[in-house]
């Protein structure tokens, strides 16, 4: 029987790039999908943008964009990674799309109109408002102390430690992240998704708890629904409601007949999956009422472990209480870590950039296979390990699998036209029955996400096939034409089990799976096939090449240090470029030091009478008076006679030792530490007072 399949992965974020925690969340989705269609299960695997929301606001804002001209940029950029590590997603799309406005509003529309009593109520209640900022502060811009486990410095909604759900008035010392200032408590109405209400609890009790879930995950849930104290003692029910509203401003979706209201970012996230699944429904013309009204229908959400309470509490909630088909199930993995458990950081990433593994010629299967060897059903932490990653895509994927076509093909083409005989002999008929008779508990594997497990079999099931190379030795047959009909057989029971282990291998390596079809001209994307024989092969040519240290060294080579800013000149940066016209403002007279004395009273300043030759209304030669805070250089006498320049148009100041009228050039380095000299300008000989500087 053909299921009907309708699966999706978390929907990212659209303000930064994919990191390698997503990608490993796509993989681990997109091989349970091949793995479907490969059994002929009809499957429609989508995602999303998840675009909404007072970060992705504020982030837009801060770089003189939209929010849709923020996100519409982002989703620009998601192809190459979804391409580049074969994701095989059916549609990509985001939760700003009219599909989504439309089904959250009546989604809440249903919620709030049950005939047997609305499940929305409106509270007026006191949210934090940034003094500073001037406006309402989202969760996640508040920060402070768990009130349940009292993890410091947790955000505003849910702790990250314990993976309580609160109010931001929960928190203990709550400080606004985007302005450092004490939050005010200011009133406003707010809308709520009365998750308290009897019915829900009775409801997620029962759907949270039924045996689906996986069992670590089940048994957190179970907290959240028993009576929880409260850090002034008191007590209060495990589920509160849910508060499902946002004031303007806000980029999101506006509630139903509350203008200035918008849904809170993680109501119509969620909504998103069925967003983007009638999107492309639409785009195929098919019906989206139909499709989701199929009883059949199985829908699985795969997630990471930290947004678990969204997906089992808000949203089977959600669907179930507005009428709608509720998740079959929600699979949830652990996180990824690198190289030890290094702490993914938004600012540095990984120190695995999901591109620059690309970019380096990186093939994108090595990863796939990597992460399968190391993925459960389980929702446990894994980490990415430099080492390990070598030996597992070089001694296993290759050393024991690709490895095996090789050492077969070339016999097979040079002495057989490269036919294949459906003769394997006694030992090798015994093999090929062996690995054909895994496909069941392989296939239970990857059912249930057991992919580690899977690859391990696989791989032990090549150490078999190897054994038997090592045993019947085709290089040493093809010695002696006298063994060509044993050395056909073996190089034909190897083709068969190659094939039959790249079968098993193609939801996990989908690009070489291909490239074994061109090979052996038989399918690779029907599990069933396993059975088939192949007939004939093509010449081989090199299907995977081998990791290399310096790839790996390359990968992680942290980027490039941002230019270290040369030394600024005198230790003082070069202004801003002005034009000939601004500098043809100042007007630089070379100036002769007729007079110079000590000034009583400052220990910087000396007194310089200036001829610059001007003359006064009566035509007299005139003289300027001029302060210079150079007398820790110079003494007075030193100066008397030297020429020097004058800034002749600047405005006369007036000083507490009386009226400067402009100011004589002098350099200087602008740390006095480095140098403390003031150095007066002079000009070459034959410049004469009066003379304009150009
Ligand atoms: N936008 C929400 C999800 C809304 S779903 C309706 C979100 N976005 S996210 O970009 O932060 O995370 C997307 C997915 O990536 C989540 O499932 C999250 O758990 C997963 N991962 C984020 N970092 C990860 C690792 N380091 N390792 C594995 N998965 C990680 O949450
Ligand atoms: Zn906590």
């Amino acid at each position: 029987m053909s299921r009907q399949l309708f699966v999706t992965t978390a929907l990212p974020y659209a303000n930064g790039n994919f990191h390698i925690g997503h990608i490993m969340e796509y993989i681990q989705a997109d091989i349970w999908v091949r793995f479907q269609r490969m059994q002929g299960h009809a499957v429609n695997f989508v995602g999303a943008d998840d675009t909404h929301g007072a970060p992705i606001m504020i982030a837009a804002e801060k770089v003189g964009k939209t929010p849709q001209q923020f996100v519409a940029d982002i989703a620009a950029g998601r192809k190459q990674y979804l391409d580049g590590f074969h994701i095989s997603f059916d549609n990509w799309h985001s939760t700003d799309g009219p599909e989504n406005h439309e089904l959250a509003r009546q989604i809440y529309r249903d919620l709030r109109d049950r005939a047997d009593g609305s499940l929305i109520e409106t509270k007026t209640i006191e949210q934090f408002f940034d003094p500073e900022k001037n406006m309402f502060l989202p969760d996640r811009y508040i920060k402070g102390e768990c009130p349940k486990c009292h993890a410091k410095d947790q955000y505003g909604d849910n702790c990250e430690v314990c993976g309580s759900v609160y109010a931001p008035t929960d928190l203990i010392n709550p400080y606004s992240a985007l302005s450092g200032a004490k939050p005010e408590l200011k009133a406003s109405e707010h809308f709520f998704f009365k998750l308290s209400d009897p019915r829900c609890v009775a409801f997620l009790e029962q759907w949270t708890q039924d045996g689906k879930l996986q069992p670590e995950v089940a048994n957190k849930i179970k907290e959240w629904f028993t009576v929880r104290t409260n850090p002034d003692g008191s007590t209060s029910e495990g589920l509160g409601d849910w508060d499902i509203s946002r004031d303007a401003p806000y980029f999101g979706i506006e509630i139903p007949d509350a203008p200035g209201k918008y849904f809170y970012v993680w109501l119509d996230a969620p909504v998103g999956y069925l967003a983007s699944l009638k999107n492309l429904l639409d785009k195929r013309g098919e019906s989206y009422d139909a499709y989701m009204a199929n009883p059949a229908l199985e829908q699985y959400h795969f997630i990471g472990k930290d947004i678990v309470t969204f997906h089992t509490l808000f949203w089977p909630a959600m669907l179930h209480f507005s009428g709608r088909k509720t998740p079959d199930n929600v699979f949830v993995h652990g996180f990824l870590t690198v190289n030890n458990g290094e702490k993914m950081s938004k600012s540095r990433g990984t120190g695995l950039d999901p591109l620059k593994y690309l970019s380096l010629g990186m093939n994108p299967e090595w990863l796939r296979y990597y992460l399968a060897a190391k993925l459960s059903a389980r929702n446990e932490d894994i980490d990415f390990n430099a080492d390990d990653f070598m030996a597992r895509v070089n001694s296993d994927l290759i050393g024991k699998y690709v490895n095996i076509a090789s050492r077969a093909a070339g016999f097979l083409t040079k002495r057989f036209e490269g036919k294949l005989t459906h003769q394997f002999g006694a030992q090798g008929a015994a093999l090929v029955h062996e690995l054909r008779g895994a496909s069941d508990s392989i296939a239970q594997m990857y059912e249930a996400r057991e992919y580690g497990k899977a690859t391990r079999e696989i791989m032990l099931l090549a150490d078999k096939v190897n054994a038997y190379v090592d045993q019947n030795k085709p290089w040493d047959l093809a010695k002696d034409v006298a063994n060509n009909e044993a050395l056909h057989q073996v190089c034909s029971v190897l083709i068969n089990s190659f094939a039959v282990l790249t079968r098993y291998l193609a939801p996990v390596l989908p690009g070489l799976a291909r490239a074994v079809e061109q090979f052996t001209g038989s399918s690779m994307g029907e599990w069933n096939l396993v059975k088939h024989d192949v007939q004939a092969i093509q010449p081989y040519q090199h299907l995977m090449q081998r990791v290399t240290p310096e790839q790996l060294d390359a990968l992680f080579e942290p980027p490039p240090a941002p230019v270290v800013e040369k030394v600024a000149p005198g230790g003082e940066e070069i202004a801003p470029t002005i034009s000939i016209d601004d500098f043809a403002k100042i007007d630089l007279r070379i100036a002769k030091i007729v007079n110079c004395e000590a000034v009583e009273g400052s220990t910087k300043l000396l007194r310089l009478t200036l001829d610059v030759g001007e003359t006064d209304d009566a035509g007299q030669p005139r003289t300027r008076n001029v302060f210079s805070g150079i007398a820790s250089m110079y003494k007075p006498e030193q100066l008397v006679g030297l020429y020097t320049v004058l800034v002749a148009n600047l405005a006369p100041r007036k000083m507490k030792f009386g009226i400067s009228e402009g100011m004589v050039l002098a350099a200087s380095h602008a740390d006095e530490k480095e140098d403390p000299g003031i150095y007066i300008l002079t000009p070459r000989p034959g410049a004469m007072p009066g003379m304009r500087i150009h």
